[in-house]
């Protein structure tokens, strides 16, 4: 992709043009005013763009069923990076999401080389125990291993049918010397991201993936893998309106009403087309063309936006005729905090981060020493300003610690006029931080004996 950017869910190293890759993935922007209750991370436009985020927020205002599902590698300690995810769930839970956590041991095994006893030991420790102290709701949330859910790894691999090498090496950079597990690390992920549309997991609903920008590869996988899956097609019509069009693979052929000759079976192909007919009735359209032998039907009169109307009902017209019946997944993308030292956050690089079981004393000190924003010189930060943008201690506040809006806009201002010294927006970011960290470790204390119950059964054993 001649002059693209490129981004790869497995590196440390990420762009930050967030407006170039809302255009060059087609991403929509998130206007925050839309948003019930909006949290900090929108207002502030952390959280900055999604897919299909509107279908989440009708089934919201209409009171349907619609859930979350994130998932989280367990490859070290729980820093403030972890904790933007765990926020955003607790966001959609309030909102009335159910919520699926993925442990990715399989992940983590593929791409970090962790054996599945310590991805349990760390996931148990540190992921799950913080999940409660964060206040996830203990009655509405499953967490589960991948290496434990058999049918996320069915899915996965049924998935994979869909795609091909050619695929995996445009999205992801692979090349022959790929190992095979890491090459199938993104199908176990579109595993987790559709396996909570199963009847199983509660049936068709959307369901929104709250994730970091780096993960957008995964879901334009998924989402390409979960249309290719789908037996009905909705398309634009080119006089106006929708076309709904059959898409007939092997599985489905004879369903759909081609015979064993490679002919049409009139009588299923009827039947099918009495069913669609039927649905665009109760759906309230009142004209629109059959064209059996072709296999579609043309709506002229539906809006773009009549597609997430009929859709639900096609895919549960799917499901009866024996389809997985897959709805696309929504998802939203967050920004990066900074690391301390300027450049990337990294669990493995712990300078770079605070820990949620970081001591105040040792927080403290990465606050001190962290990346200013500041001027030499008193004199010159006095007269110049400082700079918010670069400030890790002013970027702390933003991402994590300053939820009062007008609080956080004053320690702006007063940071660009020269009025608030570095000292001072270190400490102002200290005093929150403490703040923070003391009653999380309370909140872990309090909230311990839940771990267990944050389990779904099959991640118990
Ligand atoms: N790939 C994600 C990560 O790095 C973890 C993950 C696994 C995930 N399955 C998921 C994220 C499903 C979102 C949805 O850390």
């Amino acid at each position: 992709m001649a002059g693209g950017i490129s981004i790869d869910p497995w590196s440390s190293n990420q762009s930050t043009d967030y407006a170039r890759m809302i255009e060059q993935f087609g991403l929509e922007s998130i206007d925050h005013s839309l948003l019930p209750n909006p949290h900090m991370l929108h207002r502030r436009g952390i959280v900055f763009a999604h897919r299909d985020l509107n279908l989440i927020l009708d089934a919201h205002s209409s009171s349907k069923p619609f859930g979350v599902l994130t998932g989280l590698m367990p490859s070290g300690r729980m820093h403030l990076g972890h904790k933007m995810v765990v926020d955003q769930v607790k966001w959609f839970q309030e909102q009335g999401a159910d919520v699926s956590i993925a442990v990715a041991d399989l992940e983590a095994l593929a791409t970090r080389g962790l054996p599945l006893d310590e991805c349990r030991k760390i996931a148990l420790g540190e992921y799950v125990a913080n999940y409660a102290a964060l206040g996830l709701d203990v009655e509405n949330t499953q967490v589960y291993f991948q290496s434990s859910r058999p049918v996320v790894q069915r899915l996965g691999f049924m998935l994979g049918k869909r795609t091909n090498l050619s695929e995996f090496e445009a999205i992801y950079g692979f090349a022959g010397d790929t190992n095979l597990a890491h090459v199938q690390a993104p199908l176990v992920q579109a595993g987790d991201i559709l396996h909570p549309q199963l009847e199983e997991y509660g049936g068709l609903r959307p369901i929104v993936v709250p994730v970091g920008i780096d993960q957008d590869p995964h879901l334009r996988l998924t989402r390409g893998i979960a249309s290719k899956t789908n037996w009905f097609n909705i398309s634009k019509r080119k006089s106006g309106g929708l076309v709904i069009g059959l898409s007939v693979q092997d599985e489905n052929s004879h369903a759909l009403g081609v015979g064993s000759d490679g002919g049409i079976d009139e009588g299923r192909r009827n039947w099918v087309f009495e069913k669609l007919g039927a649905i665009l009735t109760h759906l309230g359209f009142s004209d629109f063309l059959a064209n059996p032998k072709h296999g579609s039907i043309e709506i002229p009169a539906a809006t773009g936006r009549d597609r997430d109307l009929i859709r639900p009902s096609l895919l549960q017209l799917e499901r009866e005729m024996g389809g997985y019946g897959l709805l696309q997944p929504s998802s939203t993308y967050h920004q990066f905090a900074i690391g301390m030292t300027g450049d990337k956050m990294s669990s493995s690089r712990p300078e770079t981060t605070i820990f949620l079981t970081e001591d105040v004393a040792a927080m403290e000190k990465k606050v001190k020493s962290s990346f200013s924003g500041g001027q030499p010189s008193l004199e010159e930060h006095r007269r110049l300003g400082g700079n918010p943008d670069v400030d890790v201690a002013f970027q702390y506040l933003k991402y994590f610690f300053e939820d009062d809006d007008s609080a956080l806009a004053e320690v702006e201002s007063g940071y660009r006029s020269g009025e608030i010294l570095t000292g001072q927006m270190k400490q102002l970011c200290i005093d929150k931080a403490s703040t923070y960290l003391n009653n999380l470790n309370e909140m872990r204390d309090q909230t311990a004996h839940l771990v267990e119950e944050f389990l779904a059964t099959d991640a118990r054993t």
